[in-house]
């Protein structure tokens, strides 16, 4: 037996007014894109924003259901749309963030597993890495510079070979 280990890196900015540019205007996105969340049974609204490689900036809010798992989390309607709309065209990043007027966490906010493992995909297809800015109510931010590094088991399509 042999233990191993994984270590995953991150940067974390308080504010993400600390962030470069191009990222502040892609968590902007991300804020605008909560506006058209759809999330009357969670009350938690979520925006995400891609940035693609020509520059494009694709938005996508969670769309929820009365058949709960009939709804889809905000960077699956986002890398979808993208996907669909610009097939070709690499991810370089996505930015997600969250407006919620209870007490739920306000803190940067993770991607769920099925959303990593749909991010997984676009990296892999743009051949290129994604970065994923975690944007948080309170304004702070996690970023890792690849989606390996949220889900370092990955399943992908290596394993299909
Ligand atoms: N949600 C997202 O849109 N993205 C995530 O990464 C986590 C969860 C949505 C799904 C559901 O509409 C609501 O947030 C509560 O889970």
């Amino acid at each position: 037996m042999k233990k191993r280990e994984i270590k995953i890196e991150f940067a974390e900015y308080d504010n993400s007014s600390e962030l470069d540019d191009i990222d502040i205007e892609l968590v902007e996105s991300a804020k605008e894109a909560v506006k058209s969340s759809y999330s009357p049974y969670s009350e938690f609204a979520v925006g995400a924003a891609v940035r693609l490689a020509n520059g494009v900036i694709v938005k996508g809010s969670n769309q929820e259901n009365g058949a709960y798992p009939s709804g889809l989390c905000a960077e699956r309607v986002a890398l979808f749309a993208a996907g669909s709309q610009y097939p070709n065209v690499a991810v370089e990043a996505i930015a997600i963030t969250v407006k919620t007027e209870s007490s739920y966490h306000k803190g940067p906010l993770a991607p769920c597993g099925a959303c990593c493992q749909v991010m997984l995909e676009s990296e892999t297809r743009g051949k290129r890495d994604m970065k994923i800015i975690m944007h948080g109510e309170n304004n702070s931010c996690y970023v890792t510079s690849n989606v390996r590094s949220v889900l370092p088991f990955a399943f992908d399509s290596d394993f299909l070979k």
